[in-house]
């Protein structure tokens, strides 16, 4: 870091933390800037969304003819593009595609790595003006070098990633990322246009007095967790209870906060939606990945999340997380 100023860029701070490993290469310092730099540009169209109005909503033309693209398919091409030219990305599975893309190039076949992302998460709440954000996570390769990527590439164990994160596009622009070595926040300088570090060794509180579920399902959950709600919802002096419900229905920022203040947070499966509704391989992983970095935990109820076997590129899961005891406190009820 510069001495002369206060500030660290996320560039400069993951070629820091690389030159802790004599065997590191650095390939995944240059694909965490490039996945920044592909956020930078889905963050500018964001704020960019309350101006339909002026400049004509999606699928309409706007007054230079051109037809404005639904920002979900904005954000995946962006990242798809950024990533088809990295030097570092093997290829890539996103929720809004059906099947994963292998980058066939000359260059990329060699690539060690493949990225899975969801490219913009709580897309439901644009059009309000709550936090969205972008969900990433990336694995080395399994199938052989010199050959386009596969499948058994992208449905690997969650215990295999080797850096996950998101970027919440909230009142500030973040990037929280990822690895073994801890979990690391950095805000965006709209002035330099930069990730800076702000938010060092992110840990989540072992406790919380947060609880995060879409509650309006109530009428098909199992009663096991019905009671562990009313538990929730009990007054208790000694335990901090009743606790606060929110839910702002964007897991990205439901989670963020969930990181920062502890808490709980829930996505169950209910007698209609039998394995829940959140992706393992774009949300669940990325973030279990996350916040078990910072000391919390990602369960299904069953299962550590980082456990499971993928198999399918859409699976869905049940998901447990954020604040050790009370994910350990939730499975009590529910087991
Ligand atoms: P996406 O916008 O990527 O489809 O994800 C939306 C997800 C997630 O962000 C959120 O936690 C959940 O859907 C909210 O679902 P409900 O509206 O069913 O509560
Ligand atoms: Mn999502
Ligand atoms: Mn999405």
């Amino acid at each position: 870091m510069n001495p002369n100023r206060h500030l660290m860029t996320l560039d400069e701070f993951t070629i820091h933390q690389t030159r802790q490993f004599s065997n590191a290469t650095g390939e995944l310092s240059t694909l965490l800037r490039d996945i920044g730099l592909a956020c930078k540009f889905i963050n500018k169209q964001v704020n960019k969304a309350g101006l339909v109005d002026i400049i004509g909503s999606y699928g309409k033309e706007n007054v230079q003819g051109e037809v404005q693209m639904k920002l979900d398919v904005f954000a995946d091409n962006t990242l798809i593009n950024v990533l088809k030219n990295s030097s570092d990305c093997a290829g890539i599975a996103s929720e809004e595609n059906e099947d994963f893309v292998a980058f066939d190039d000359d260059h990329s076949v060699h690539s060690k790595y493949v990225v899975l992302f969801d490219p913009l998460d709580g897309s439901s709440n644009i059009d309000v003006n709550a936090s969205i954000g972008t969900i990433f996570c990336i694995y080395k390769r399994i199938s052989p070098l010199g050959k386009p990527c596969t499948k058994e590439d992208f449905l690997q164990k969650g215990r295999n990633i080797m850096a996950a994160g998101y970027v919440i596009y909230g009142s500030s622009t973040m990037l929280v990322y990822a690895t073994r070595l801890g979990v690391n926040g950095f805000t965006l300088e709209p002035s330099i246009g930069e990730f800076c570090l702000s938010h060092k060794d992110m840990k989540c509180p072992d406790n919380g007095k947060i609880y995060s579920i879409n509650q309006g399902n109530s009428g098909k959950y199992d009663s096991k967790l019905l009671d562990f709600l009313n538990y929730c919802m009990e007054e208790d002096q000694a335990s901090k209870r009743p606790y606060s419900h929110r839910y702002i229905g964007s897991m990205v920022a439901d989670l963020h906060r969930t990181l920062i203040k502890g808490g709980l947070f829930m996505y169950p499966a209910d007698s209609k939606n039998t394995n829940g509704k959140l992706r393992l391989l774009y949300e669940c992983n990325p973030m279990s990945y996350i916040v078990e970095m910072a000391g919390g935990m990602g369960h299904t109820g069953k299962d550590s999340i980082l456990d499971l076997a993928p198999e399918k590129l859409h699976q869905r899961v049940p998901i447990f997380i954020g604040s050790k005891n009370m994910v350990e406190k939730v499975l009590e009820f529910i087991k």
